[in-house]
C-alpha cells in the first residue's frame, strides 16, 4: 500500500513554511516604520529600487499563494478516503508541466527585464569620457541613466568620498570644502558622487538615497542621489572592511540651500581662534605642538592633512568616531585612548595628560 496521506514530515515542513511567510509578513510592516528602510525612500533612484522590491515582492506573493493554495487543495481534495481504497494514480500530464514550466521562465524574465531597466534608470552622471574610460563601472553612459538626463536642467552638486579604515572623507571641490562622515547637501539638488578608497573596500550605502556602491583603492566609481526632504538620512559601510568595520557611519544631512551655502562658507572659513590665556587656547596650542596637526585639518589652522578626519566643524557633528554621540565626556574618553574605543582605529595613544585631555576637549568643542 503507497503512503498516500501527508506524512508527519510533510506536514512539518508545510507548517514551518506557513510560519515562516507569516513570519515576512510583520517584518515588512517593520521595515516602513523603522528610519534607514530602504522602503522609505528619499530620492529618485531609491525610489525605483523600492518599486522594483514591491513589484518583485507582490510577483512572489501570488506565486506563494497559488502555490500553497493548489498544494493545500489537492491534499484534501485527493486524499485517501478509507483503508480499502487507493486513489488514482497520476504518473504525468504533459500540459500541465509545460505550463509550470513556461511559467516559471516567463515570471524569472520578468524579474530579470524589470532589475535591469532599473539598473538603467539608475546610472550615475560621469562627468566625461576620461571619467567613464578610468572608471569600472558597468553600463555607465557619460550622461547617467534616463532619471539623470531628465535633472539636467535642476542645480547639481559635486561631491568627492574617501573611503578611510574606518571614516568616510567628503570634498567639494567646487567650494573647496573638506569634511568627514556627516555630508551636508542643499535640498533639491542632483548630488554626484565620485567615490575612492585610500585602502581597503568599503562600500557606500544610505538606504534611504541609492543603492549601494562599493569604494575600491585605484579606482572611481560614482553614484548619485537628489534629497527631496529636508532632514538626515543615516548610512553604514556596507562591506567588511576591518576590525572597526561596525564604526563606520555616514550621514546625508539636507538642508534649504541658504543653509547648505552659509555650511559650506563656514567650513573653509578659519575658525574661531580661541580668547587668550584661555583653556581652549592651550588646547590649539597643543594642537600643534601634540602632533594633532600631522593628521587632521582645521580650517585656519592648517588644511592639508588628511589621514584623520577634518576637525573644522567637529563640535558640531552626530558622533565621534562613527560610535559614540558627540559631547566634551565622549571626546574626553576618545582622547584618553582612542585604540581602547575603536578597536584598531590608527589614531595612536598619545599618552595626553588630564590637563593636556581637558585642554584639547575644550579646544574641539569650540570648533562648531
Ligand atoms: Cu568600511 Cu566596512
Amino acid at each position: 500500500m503507497l503512503p498516500l496521506r501527508l506524512s508527519k514530515a510533510r506536514r512539518f515542513c508545510f507548517a514551518i513554511f506557513l510560519a515562516l511567510f507569516g513570519l515576512s509578513i510583520p517584518q515588512i510592516a517593520l521595515a516602513q516604520s523603522s528610519t534607514p528602510s530602504p522602503l522609505l525612500p528619499a530620492s529618485p533612484n531609491a525610489s525605483l529600487i523600492a518599486a522594483l522590491f514591491w513589484a518583485v515582492f507582490f510577483m512572489a506573493v501570488v506565486v506563494f499563494l497559488a502555490v500553497e493554495g493548489l498544494l493545500i487543495y489537492s491534499a484534501i481534495r485527493f486524499r485517501r478516503r478509507s483503508d480499502d481504497e487507493m486513489p488514482t494514480q497520476v504518473y504525468g500530464n504533459t500540459r500541465m508541466e509545460i505550463v509550470w514550466t513556461s511559467g516559471s521562465a516567463l515570471i524569472a524574465a520578468a524579474v530579470f527585464l524589470l532589475s535591469v531597466i532599473v539598473i538603467f534608470e539608475n546610472q550615475p552622471p560621469v562627468a566625461d569620457e576620461v571619467a567613464l574610460a578610468a572608471s569600472n563601472v558597468c553600463f555607465t553612459t557619460d550622461v547617467g541613466g534616463e532619471q539623470v538626463a531628465a535633472f539636467l536642467g535642476t542645480s547639481t552638486l559635486d561631491v568627492e568620498i574617501v573611503g578611510h579604515q574606518w571614516w568616510w572623507e567628503m570634498n567639494y571641490p567646487a567650494y573647496g570644502a573638506n569634511t568627514a562622515t556627516d555630508m551636508y547637501v542643499p535640498v533639491g539638488s542632483v548630488v554626484k558622487l565620485q567615490m575612492t578608497s585610500i585602502d581597503v573596500v568599503h562600500s557606500w550605502w544610505i538606504p534611504q538615497l541609492a543603492g549601494k556602491e562599493d569604494v575600491y583603492p585605484g579606482a572611481t566609481t560614482y553614484t548619485w542621489f537628489q534629497v527631496q526632504e529636508a532632514g538626515t538620512y543615516e548610512g553604514h559601510c556596507a562591506e567588511l572592511c576591518g576590525a572597526s568595520h561596525a564604526y563606520m557611519p555616514m550621514r546625508v544631512i539636507a538642508v534649504s540651500p541658504e543653509e547648505f551655502e552659509l555650511w559650506a562658507q563656514k567650513q573653509v572659513s578659519d575658525a574661531p581662534e580661541p580668547g587668550d590665556g584661555t583653556l581652549a587656547a592651550q588646547g590649539k596650542e597643543l594642537f600643534s605642538s601634540r602632533g594633532c596637526v600631522g593628521c587632521h585639518a582645521i580650517s585656519g589652522v592648517n588644511t592639508l592633512a588628511r589621514v584623520g578626519p577634518n576637525l573644522t566643524n567637529i563640535a558640531g557633528r552626530v558622533q565621534i568616531a562613527g560610535l559614540m554621540p558627540y559631547s566634551e565626556d565622549n571626546m574626553r574618553r576618545w582622547l584618553q585612548d582612542p585604540v581602547a574605543v575603536k578597536p584598531g582605529a590608527l589614531m595612536p595613544n598619545l599618552q595626553l595628560s588630564s590637563e593636556e585631555v581637558e585642554a584639547l576637549t575644550a579646544y574641539l568643542h569650540t570648533l562648531e
